[in-house]
């Protein structure tokens, strides 16, 4: 009984914790939405208060609580017990930190953050090498405060995915490398798709609707919730009854505001089917960030880019882009929407060149950090890899090692969750095709309520209770199987180009 009174206590506290997240989460949004430039300066440094204070908070009033609680682990209920323990795993991890440490990292993210958008717009990675440099030596230093057994790196893929390793990555890419290098062989010698129609002028407003309307067909909650529009899109959350997304709007590609905005949609499904008595609570946490991409990719492309989908909404299309899409058939936008083509820019990659962009990224981060590889040669590091994997010329280095803002901010071993996603992506729509037979007619005839109610009930309601592959074993029986995503997409592409 004296626990419960103490668990009660640790239940108040998160939820302290997380009205300060949801606030610093806030601010953030704004940043990227609504903010006039002039209080940018600020704003950083308010916003590094508030993690600061955050962290301070965690570890005073949180951290005590968690190590009495775990002690006594095994008197407590299931959920209670399983709550304690993650939070006693993120605070063990968090502590190791020093306090200068974090704020040194604040300081040199935002500082190397602004180096990077003067050096993509100068278009000149040299500019931008020494600042990174100093970021991954502060990285190696991050990695030796937390510990690892093998691999510097490990330490930094852990903070986004529990348990990732850079030799479990390695053999995934390594299992994935032939089979989709074969893919693009085959595609490259299939008849090429036209793709003109969907790169005409197409009116803003009307793609803005058309992307609300999706939201709300597939159970975003407005209520809830809104939608925005950013330069990249994202979604972030204030608490299960407040989560925003953006999206953006190009005038010559539907498919971009259409896919950002399913993309972000399936995020926020995520985060808006987290039950909310678990605020603040691991309970009431999104799993990790390999499972929420899962959330995004299995709407954007194993709901979004199919057939059925698309033939539900050619009506919509062709009312709303009747220029763009007169003589058009349903199966025609299917394809177009489905090209598989080497191209530099990751955001804008499809289904598989996408991956040999991650592998490139990830090969990066493992070689600098574990000490094979110098920043200042990053960038020709990078153009090799591009070559041998896509057999692209890079040019500019803004199509290149400059494109992404991850590096700068810090954000090293986040890369290869993106991959990990769409591949548990595969492997869940296997399994929700099982249990929901008629699923593909269903999106055919627009109602995806099943489809959702079975994410929010297999995946969301468990929270943060269990690691990724535990979840993944809990909801298909299995461990992550890369052969779902293999027989997904070379399925798919039969039909695209017509294979046989
Ligand atoms: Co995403």
């Amino acid at each position: 009984m004296k626990y419960q009174t103490k668990y009660e206590e640790l239940i108040r506290k998160c939820a302290v914790s997380a009205d300060l997240s949801g606030a610093l989460a806030l601010m953030g949004w704004d940043q990227e939405t609504n903010m006039p430039k002039g209080a940018s300066e600020r704003r950083a440094s308010q916003m590094a208060t508030l993690a600061a204070t955050i962290h301070e908070y965690n570890l005073k009033e949180i951290y005590p609580l968690v190590k009495d609680l775990a002690s006594v682990w095994d008197e407590l209920e299931s959920v209670a017990r399983l709550n304690v323990l993650e939070l006693k795993r993120e605070l063990d991890k968090a502590q190791k930190l020093p306090t200068e440490f974090v704020s040194l990292m604040t300081k040199t993210s935002s500082e190397t953050q602004f180096a990077w958008e003067k050096a993509y717009k100068a278009n000149n990675y040299a500019e931008f090498a020494p600042y990174l440099e100093k970021m991954f030596v502060l990285k190696k230093q991050e990695a030796d405060y937390y510990g690892y057994t093998t691999s510097p790196y490990d330490a930094l893929l852990d903070s986004y995915e529990q348990g990732l390793t850079s030799s479990m990555v390695t053999t995934v890419f390594e299992q994935m490398k032939p089979e989709l290098k074969q893919i693009i062989e085959k595609v490259q010698q299939s008849e090429p798709i036209s793709t003109d129609f969907l790169h005409q002028k197409i009116d803003k407003e009307k793609q803005w609707q058309f992307t609300m309307k999706v939201l709300e067909d597939m159970g975003f909650d407005f209520s809830r919730g809104r939608q925005d529009i950013s330069t990249h899109p994202f979604t972030t959350s204030f608490s299960m009854e407040d989560v925003r997304v953006t999206t953006r709007v190009d005038e010559f590609d539907l498919s971009n505001a259409l896919y950002s905005s399913i993309h972000e949609g399936g995020h926020a499904l995520y985060e808006q089917g987290l039950l909310t008595t678990n605020y603040g609570l691991p309970s009431g946490q999104a799993c990790s960030l390999a499972v929420h991409e899962s959330q995004s990719r299995i709407w954007e492309n194993n709901i979004g880019r199919s057939l059925p989908f698309i033939e539900y909404y050619f009506i919509d299309l062709q009312q709303l882009f009747p220029d763009n899409l007169k003589g058009k058939d349903p199966l025609q936008v299917f394809e177009a929407f489905n090209v598989v083509k080497p191209s530099f820019i990751r955001t804008s990659a499809d289904e598989v060149t996408y991956h040999f962009h991650i592998l490139t990224r990830f090969e990066v981060e493992r070689e600098i950090m574990e000490n094979r590889l110098k920043v200042k040669d990053l960038s020709e590091f990078w153009n090799a890899k591009m070559k041998e994997y896509l057999n692209l010329d890079v040019k500019e280095d803004n199509q290149g090692a400059l494109q992404d803002v991850h590096w700068s901010m810090g954000a090293i071993g986040y890369f290869p969750t993106y991959s990990l996603g769409s591949f548990y992506a595969a492997q869940f729509f296997a399994k929700a095709n099982q249990s929901i037979p008629d699923l593909n007619n269903q999106i055919k005839a627009g109602q995806f309520l099943h489809f959702k109610k079975w994410l929010n009930e297999s995946i969301h309601v468990h929270g943060k209770l269990y690691p990724s592959e535990v979840l993944c074993q809990l909801v298909t029986g299995e461990q992550l199987n890369v052969n779902y995503f293999l027989s997904y997409i070379k399925e798919k592409l039969s039909v695209v180009y017509g294979w046989t």
